[in-house]
């Protein structure tokens, strides 16, 4: 059976990482292409989107950090009163910084997704700063678990897969772009967002979407073809663990995690025996 049967929302997915909020980042650049963001999205069949603007980032126009979750709190607000089809609800996108144990003491309400325990980590594209581990032991010590945002683009993570396991292994969370796996951002993003879903490193798939352009609010083909690929519970990751994130509950089992370079090393090692 299906995770998500018997619930009542089967394929009425949560995009949990969604760049809606204007004019605070590099996403949706007015409050009409927040609109036409919100259609793409129900026409999806995306029922709820948690508003995860960049936080302490270099992609934030909006440098004050008050300003952004006030801009967040107000989208919500207005997408509640209106009775938009897609409901609307707080989060962040929070850059990893040198002093972010501080932060998410001071503003631990607006930084985490629904102001549950699970807040998106963003890491650069380019490294990975040393002491992030020991980063997610502390946070996941005050009760908080970070999702690994879009891990699958991540130079680092891309050389050495194993540290997605690394940090899994320790309660973190880990989150893929619904285009990672159409080759939208390159063919390395690519095998390692498959690569990681293989090996039950996956937990999230959302759209992070900038805009109602290229990069927008959909989840639906990617999950189909996942499905049609064989990964049957796809839907899961936009379904049924976005849900028990958004409630602050448990998410539920999707697997355990395997290394994904013993297997990798295993299969080459199979691979050269017939070569
Ligand atoms: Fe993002």
């Amino acid at each position: 059976m299906e995770a998500n049967e018997n619930k009542g929302f089967s394929q009425s997915y949560i995009d949990l990482h969604c760049h809606l909020v204007a004019n605070v980042d590099d996403g949706a650049a007015s409050e009409e292409e927040t609109k036409r963001m919100l259609d793409l999205a129900e026409r999806d069949g995306i029922k709820t989107i948690v508003a995860t603007p960049h936080v302490f980032s270099s992609h934030c126009s909006e440098k004050d950090p008050r300003k952004i979750f006030e801009a967040v709190g107000k989208l919500v607000d207005a997408c509640s009163k209106s009775g938009s089809p897609v409901a609307v609800l707080p989060g962040a996108e929070v850059f990893f910084t040198s002093n972010l144990s501080d932060y998410l003491t001071e503003y631990r309400d607006f930084l985490t997704l629904n102001r549950s325990s699970y807040f998106l980590l963003e890491f650069p594209f380019d490294f990975i700063f040393h002491g992030a581990t020991d980063f997610i032991y502390r946070v996941m010590m005050e009760g908080l678990i970070p999702i690994i945002a879009h891990a699958e683009r991540n130079r680092i993570i891309q050389r050495n897969p194993r540290l997605v396991y690394e940090m899994v292994q320790m309660g973190a969370l880990c989150q893929v772009n619904a285009a990672s796996f159409t080759g939208y951002f390159g063919e390395m993003e690519e095998d390692l967002a498959r690569l990681l879903l293989r090996n039950n490193l996956v937990h999230v798939i959302a759209s992070d979407a900038h805009s109602a352009g290229d990069r927008r609010p959909e989840l639906s083909a990617v999950i189909e073809q996942l499905s049609k690929e064989g990964f049957s519970h796809a839907a899961v990751f936009a379904c049924d663990v976005p849900l028990a994130i958004i409630n602050d509950e448990g998410v539920p089992d999707t697997g355990s995690p395997e290394d994904p370079v013993r297997h990798k090393r295993f299969f080459d090692f199979f691979l050269d025996k017939f070569k």
